[in-house]
């Protein structure tokens, strides 16, 4: 069993725990937080019995007069684990390898941390070997995750030459009411930053990248263009896309109309959180043209990244020395697999 603990208890490291917790050859140790926060609330109440460790000292009699039983600090977790997932908002991963150096513990940080935090950018779709012998490992961020899926499952079958994705960003997670727009669609700089990302985890292939920041909660939505190396059909591309790992299609004709839409199948599912891991892709807007292969995919901005902040553990702890065993690993124990 490799020992995981998770650090920074919110929208993503409550997911990242419990798919952790999920994973049967993992021991979710403990989480990390700073203060009583709701996640950290529905925690203690939800009776999941994660242990929780406060990551400032001085905070531990504000989480226990909350009713949070806090194990320890920081440090003690860091004693029990061999590898931590750090999910703290972005600059606090920077600060916190420090202490993950000082106990020898390696570590995975989110997109939001800095490219300096690491050597390495990863996505374990593209380049799962990189991160076997990094101790600290810097996720792609939800967009280019979905993103790098989609085009590695294509390039595998065709041969991918150029990407160009249009991001049309999500303003907000639900819950994040300071921020904005409410009333506008924001232009960003080009080339974004996930089309620079995409190139760096697949150095092969030229990519280019547009966004759009708009007043929506649910999922960012990507517009693709890539360019093949061969003239395909249509359907050779759903069947890719159908069949592909960690990609889920959906049918607008089957009432997916929105985003929402696919969130709301999943509550009616009965999925924690309305969680999707998967990328999702609606049939009806692939197309291919010759060499042209066009699509539009929704990133559920909240989960995406957590299969691969799962498979960089497997590979930095050599659980497994191929790329598919691992991500099919992973993806058994979330509940995902397809075989
Ligand atoms: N929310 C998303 O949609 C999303 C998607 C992909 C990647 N990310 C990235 O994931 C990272 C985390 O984002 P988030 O949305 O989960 O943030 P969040 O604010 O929801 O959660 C961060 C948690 O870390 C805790 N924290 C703060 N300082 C800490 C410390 N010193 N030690 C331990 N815990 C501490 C906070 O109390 C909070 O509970 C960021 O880098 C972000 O860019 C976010």
């Amino acid at each position: 069993m490799v020992r995981v603990g998770v650090v920074g208890y919110g929208t993503i490291g409550e997911r990242i725990a419990d798919g952790v917790a999920k994973q049967q050859d993992m021991e979710l140790v403990g989480v990390v937080d700073v203060a009583p926060a709701l996640p950290v609330r529905a925690l203690v109440e939800s009776g999941r019995g994660y242990p929780v460790y406060c990551g400032l000292p001085d905070r531990i009699p504000d989480m226990e007069a909350a009713g949070v039983p806090v194990e320890g600090t920081l440090d003690d977790m860091l004693e029990q684990v061999d590898m931590v997932c750090d999910a703290t908002p972005p600059g606090i991963g920077m600060k916190n390898k420090e202490i993950y150096e000082r106990h020898g513990v390696k570590a995975t940080f989110q997109g939001g941390e800095k490219d300096a935090i690491s050597p390495i950018l990863f996505s374990s779709t593209a380049n799962y070997d990189l991160a076997k012998d990094v101790d600290y490992i810097k996720l792609v961020s939800c967009n280019t995750t979905g993103m790098v899926r989609a085009v590695v499952a294509v390039d595998e079958a065709f041969g991918v030459e150029k990407a160009v994705a249009t991001i049309v960003r999500r303003a907000a997670d639900p819950s994040e009411i300071h921020k904005g727009p409410i009333d506008a669609a924001i232009p960003g700089k080009v080339p974004s930053h996930q089309a620079t990302d995409l190139m760096r985890v697949m150095p092969h292939l030229d990519a280019m990248g547009f966004i759009i920041t708009v007043p929506t909660t649910h999922g960012h939505v990507i517009t693709m263009h890539v360019t093949l190396k061969q003239e395909i059909a249509t359907e050779h591309a759903l069947d890719v896309f159908r069949q592909g790992r960690r990609i889920r299609t959906f049918r607008i004709e089957d009432g997916f109309l929105s985003n929402t839409h696919i969130f709301d199948y999943l509550r009616d599912l009965g999925v924690p959180r309305a969680d999707m891991f998967e990328v999702g892709i609606w049939e009806e807007t692939v197309l291919a043209q010759g060499r042209d292969l066009y699509w539009i995919h929704n990133i559920p901005q909240e989960a995406i990244v957590i299969p691969e902040n799962i498979d960089a553990v497997r590979a930095r702890m050599g659980m497994q020395v191929d790329k598919w065993d691992a991500i099919d690993t992973t993806d058994r124990y979330l509940g995902i697999y397809k075989g």
